[in-house]
C-alpha cells in the first residue's frame, strides 16, 4: 500500500475526488466521465429483477475485495468474501468515512478515516456492538451482484 492510495484511497474514490475538490485540482467533467468509465458495466445489466437491483459485474469488485457503487442513487460498500457477496451503507456511523474505500480482511471491514471495523455479514461494529450500519442481502447471479430490497 502507498502513502498515496492511505491518504486518498482508491484512483477514483470518494477521498481522491474530495481532496481533488479541495485543492483546486478538480475538473467535474473530467472526473465524472472518468467515474462513469470505471463504473460502466461491459456488458448490459438489468435494473431490476424482480425485486433485487443490479449494482455491478461480481468481476468489478477489485482484489481487495471492497469497493463502492450506487443503490438508489445512494453509495454503499460491496464486499466480496470468497463466494459470497454483502452490501453494507457506505457512511460509517462514526464520522461518515466511506466504508467502500475500506479495508476488507476476512468479514471484517475497516473504515479507512479512523479504523473501527465492522462484520459484513451484519453490519455490527466489532468495536462497539450498539453501532451498526445497514445492510442488505445481496447475492450473485450471472455473474452479477443482486441486492433485494426490504418489502
Ligand atoms: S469515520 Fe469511520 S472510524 Fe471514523
Amino acid at each position: 500500500m502507498t502513502i498515496r492510495s492511505l491518504l486518498l484511497g482508491r484512483e477514483r474514490g470518494v477521498r481522491a475526488t474530495l481532496w481533488a475538490q479541495m485543492t483546486g485540482r478538480f475538473d467535474a467533467d473530467a472526473v465524472l466521465a472518468s467515474a462513469r468509465a470505471a463504473a460502466a458495466p461491459a456488458v448490459e445489466l438489468p435494473a431490476a429483477v424482480g425485486e433485487s437491483v443490479a449494482l455491478l459485474r461480481v468481476d468489478q469488485i477489485p482484489r481487495g475485495g471492497v469497493t463502492e457503487a450506487m443503490l438508489d442513487g445512494e453509495p454503499v460498500a460491496v464486499c466480496k468474501v470468497g463466494d459470497q457477496v454483502y452490501v453494507l451503507d457506505n457512511d460509517c456511523p462514526h464520522s461518515g468515512g466511506p466504508l467502500g474505500d475500506g479495508d476488507l480482511q476476512g468479514h471484517i471491514l475497516s473504515c479507512p478515516f479512523h479504523g473501527w471495523t465492522f462484520d459484513v455479514r451484519d453490519g455490527v461494529c466489532t468495536l462497539d456492538a450498539t453501532q451498526r450500519v445497514k445492510t442488505w442481502p445481496a447475492r450473485v447471479e450471472n455473474g452479477v451482484v443482486l441486492v433485494t430490497r426490504p418489502a
